[in-house]
């Protein structure tokens, strides 16, 4: 093949509309490799007459530039069209309306816990976890409730078999730590937890709920901490003006026992159907370790003494939120649920 016919030839193929960027490159190679028109035009070249060969082969070598340059023009020309068809397809319309992303919120019961967490931390207590099906020895004997003792009808219990039961109390983390801590060492814990008991559901009951309990054991502890702790976390949860009560009671593994009630922040202690009139509401039960469970779990009673006390976090989270029905908290019910998005 001539040069021109050659030329005419590399111009059509280059004007193929099919041609991509592999197509293109198989091309080059077909008509500038080892193999290809060019290179037997140089071949011929040994057959001329030697006065002929400078002015061929500089025709040929400019020939084959030529060609090489068609081939970069066209190699960029194929590019520059590949780039502009991904930029079209992956363009993004910006005037389009966004997805709006529905991000739920934090639970209020989780809130309460993790608000109290907070100030129990800052005073130096542990957080605790503990099983929530557990041995009857946990829940109730070293709790200082005996088998067939009534103390035990306080909680109505659901039992797995003979021995487990699903905690009906997280005071059976007071019997764990003390075990753990083998009797020689301060105990300052919290531990937050659900708790279960066989009572039919209604605004104010739940057969599963949850509960924090806080226990403290050292030398020298004394009701007035306990006092002292209670009034701050009342304060905490109810704001800084609140006033507590104590109040005798009865829990089998504390001695004294005590209710407390927080003074009512809705009429300030004038009276109110919140506080039913008494000016006050009653959050929690607590008491001095009782010796009895100190010895089981291996704390000598002479030498460490301390308090516990449990709360119940929807009791808070229904006084503090003025909810009043307790299985709003477990219907994910998203109108409740919103309120609370912070
Ligand atoms: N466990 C008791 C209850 O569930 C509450 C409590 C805890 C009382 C710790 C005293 C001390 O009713």
């Amino acid at each position: 093949m001539r040069i021109d016919e050659l030329r005419s030839k590399i111009e059509e193929d280059l004007a193929d509309a099919k041609l991509n960027l592999q197509t293109l490159l198989e091309l080059r190679a077909q008509y500038l490799g080892k193999k290809g028109p060019i290179q037997s035009l140089m071949l011929e070249m040994k057959d001329l007459p030697a006065n002929e060969k400078p002015a061929f082969g500089q025709k040929v070598n400019s020939f084959k530039e030529l060609a090489s340059t068609l081939f970069d023009q066209k190699k960029t020309e194929l590019e520059k069209k590949a780039t502009e068809e991904k930029l079209k397809k992956e363009s993004v319309d910006i005037s389009l309306p966004g997805k709006v992303w529905n991000v739920g919120s934090e639970h209020i019961l989780s809130k309460v816990i993790e608000e109290v967490e907070d100030l129990f931390i800052s005073m130096g207590y542990e957080v605790k976890d503990g099983p929530e099906i557990e041995t009857d020895e946990y829940n109730f004997q070293l709790l200082n409730i005996p088998k067939n003792h009534p103390a035990r009808a306080m909680q109505d219990t659901f039992y797995v078999n003979v021995e487990r039961l699903l905690r009906t109390q997280t005071s059976t983390a007071q019997a764990h730590t003390m075990k753990e801590y083998g009797g020689h060492r301060d105990i300052r814990i919290i531990c937050p937890g659900k708790a279960y008991r066989r009572d039919a559901d209604d605004c104010t009951h739940s057969h599963q709920f949850a509960q924090i309990e806080g226990l403290v054991l050292t030398h020298d502890c004394t009701m007035a901490d306990l006092k002292g702790t209670l009034e701050m976390m009342a304060r905490k949860l109810f704001g800084e003006d609140r006033e507590i009560r104590l109040r005798p009671s009865y829990f089998p593994f504390t001695e004294p026992s005590i209710e407390v009630d927080v003074s009512c922040f809705k009429c300030h202690g004038k009276g109110c159907s919140l506080c039913k009139n008494t000016g006050w509401i009653e959050i929690l039960g607590a008491g001095m370790v009782n010796n009895n469970v100190l010895s089981m779990c291996g704390y000598d009673p002479k030498e460490y003494q301390g308090f516990a006390f449990g709360v119940g976090v929807e009791r808070i989270a229904m006084l503090k939120y003025g909810i009043d029905d307790i299985r709003s908290f477990y219907l994910n019910d998203l109108r409740l649920l919103k309120q609370f998005k912070e």
